[in-house]
């Protein structure tokens, strides 16, 4: 059977509500197999943050959460998109909404991390603009930096 899909995408700025924040951690622990224990933290706390969503029928398939790290600079911190709905461009789409609505708002450049492992983030940031700039030794891994020119 083919499925057929009609998703929605739409940026969320803060103050988020509790009920939003919710079906975020709960999205965020499906994908990661963990609950993302500061993501409700960041959101609060970190400047400008936002969330892109995209939706089918009204339930959460995915998400690219980040903040603003100066005037000009943002953070694309974390994202995710649900196990049944991967490979079909969701993650791209996402990045796609997010760095418009970065850069309708002023917004120059816009960083992110990616595990070396992570084939499918590093693909989608690299057909997004993004180029490599660096690498972040952590303690139990190695992150690939991005970085792109919003225009
Ligand atoms: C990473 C993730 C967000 C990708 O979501 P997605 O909607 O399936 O990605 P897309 O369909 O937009 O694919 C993006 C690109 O990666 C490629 N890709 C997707 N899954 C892949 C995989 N498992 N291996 C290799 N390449 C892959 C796609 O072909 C596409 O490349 P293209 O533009 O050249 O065709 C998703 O796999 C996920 O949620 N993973 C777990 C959480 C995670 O790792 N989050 C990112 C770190 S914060």
């Amino acid at each position: 059977m083919v499925r057929v899909m009609s998703l929605q995408y739409s940026v969320h700025a803060g103050p988020f509500e509790a009920g939003f924040v919710e079906a975020l951690g709960k999205l965020g622990a499906a994908v990661f197999g963990a609950p993302k224990d500061d993501l409700a933290w960041r959101l609060a706390h970190m400047p400008m943050a936002s969330v892109v969503c995209a939706s089918e029928a009204g339930d959460l398939v995915g998400f690219k959460a980040g903040y603003a790290t100066g005037r000009t600079r943002y953070y694309s911190w974390l994202g995710g998109v649900r196990a049944d709905f991967r490979r079909r461009g969701i993650a791209g789409e996402l990045l796609r909404h997010q760095h418009a609505w970065l850069y309708e708002r002023g917004f120059i450049a816009v960083e992110t991390a990616t595990n070396r492992d992570n084939l499918a983030m590093t693909q989608a940031n690299l057909r997004h603009g993004f180029a490599v700039c660096g690498l972040k030794h952590k303690s139990d891994r190695v992150q690939i930096l991005f970085s792109k020119e919003l225009r």
